[in-house]
């Protein structure tokens, strides 16, 4: 089968053949029909987080599954699926306190880029190649945790749902799971790109008032307006006055959804006494956020969030719901539709800021 694969560091994706070994016990066989492709990707390619290589990338992504593995009754040939990052156990500490977004079981993908087992199922000429979370859906085909798919209706179009997989499950997670952002609180989202223009519509549906959207592409500011910000500040301004004129004395909270310190600086000094500030993006390893101490006299609160802090086996179908009845749009976030061939391309555009999501489509 065809898969996009990453050799080393700021090397540019190949289109190769490899070898696909069948699903083991609790996995299937997944043909994609389409992948997002997400800032974490990019981020992979550019050294900002660390896999180990030669890697196909791709985790946000849906197809049909077309195998299974020992074991697994929760799936069926056939069955079209949503592929999270998240094959939560169930049972361990996390998993128990309501957390599955941190389950231990998470870890052999994201820092290993390996199935749950520590090895993978993919190879070229005999040579190992790594999973991206275990996902790894720059290919046509993948094989992944049975427990990592959401199965859903004929009629949700699978070329819009994998971005549930990743990014607008944790741009809209964050808002709909933080207790935090209510009704008629005030709510800067810091980055308007797959991630934030889903936290912009979830905090609409929650009735967030006002809802400020903050980018440096005007473009990401017009979208953000029609998805559902009262108002559009361009990063490159003086944000905070803006955002002193706009709340007085600053927002409830600010979601930073870049992974800038930069940024996630700037999010904690528009917030106002008692504000919260939650970090989504994902900085590169190791660095620091300099904010200044004296804002905790003040009662400010930093908190990070993995995933929106998400139960996907709970938040895609609620997600599914909202996008159903009219209230959740996927289409706007879509810049482009493209072949694997051009999935470098893709990740070119994303480091250039042009388009929000870019979806991988395969011809089988
Ligand atoms: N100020 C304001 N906006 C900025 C700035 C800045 N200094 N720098 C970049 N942006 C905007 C970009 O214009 C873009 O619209 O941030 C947005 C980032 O969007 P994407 O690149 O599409 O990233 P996305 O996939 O949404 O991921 C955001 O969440 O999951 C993590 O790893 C991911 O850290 C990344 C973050
Ligand atoms: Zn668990
Ligand atoms: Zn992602």
């Amino acid at each position: 089968m065809r898969a996009a694969l990453l050799r080393g560091k700021a090397q540019p994706l190949e289109i190769v053949d490899l070898e696909i070994a069948p699903p083991a016990p609790g996995e299937v066989k997944i043909r994609l029909v389409a992948s997002g492709i997400c800032r974490s990707d990019l981020s992979v390619t550019t050294g900002v987080l660390k896999s180990p290589m030669p890697v196909v990338l791709g985790h946000e992504a849906a197809g049909i599954v077309e195998e299974l593995g020992e074991g697994v009754s929760s799936l069926k040939r056939g069955d079209r699926v949503v592929v999270s990052l998240s094959p939560a156990c169930g049972e361990c500490l996390f998993c128990n306190e309501g957390a599955p977004n941190r389950c231990f079981q998470m870890a052999p993908g994201m820092i290993g880029s390996t199935m749950l087992d520590g090895s993978n199922r993919l190879s070229q000429n005999g040579e190992r190649i790594y999973q991206l979370c275990g996902v790894a859906s720059f290919a046509e085909e993948a094989i992944v945790c049975a427990r990592s798919c959401i199965v859903v209706d004929d009629d949700v179009p699978l070329e819009r749902a994998c971005l549930l997989g990743c990014g607008v499950l944790t741009g809209a997670g964050t808002v709909f799971n933080f207790p935090d952002i209510k009704p008629d609180t005030s709510l800067a989202i810091i980055g308007c790109g797959g991630v934030g223009l889903a936290a912009i519509q979830a905090a609409r549906i929650k009735g967030v008032a006002p809802i400020i959207a903050i980018d440096i592409d005007p473009a990401k500011l017009t979208l953000a307006k029609e998805l559902g910000a009262h108002h559009a500040l361009d990063g490159n301004d003086d944000v905070q006055k803006a955002v002193r004129k706009l709340t007085g004395l600053g927002v409830h909270t600010a979601i930073e959804a870049i992974g800038n310190v930069a940024t996630m600086e700037s999010a904690w000094e528009m917030l106002r006494p008692g504000g919260l500030e939650i970090a989504v993006g994902m900085p590169r390893a190791g660095e620091k956020i300099p904010i200044r101490a004296g804002g905790l006299f003040l009662e400010k609160r930093l908190a990070g969030s993995t995933y929106g802090s998400s139960d996907p086996r709970r938040d895609i179908p609620r997600l599914l719901a909202h996008i159903r009845n009219g209230e959740f749009h996927l289409d706007p976030l879509v810049s482009e539709e493209l072949p694997l061939e051009r999935a470098q391309s893709a990740l070119d555009d994303l480091a250039a800021g042009r388009g929000a999501r870019h979806v991988i489509v395969f011809d089988h």
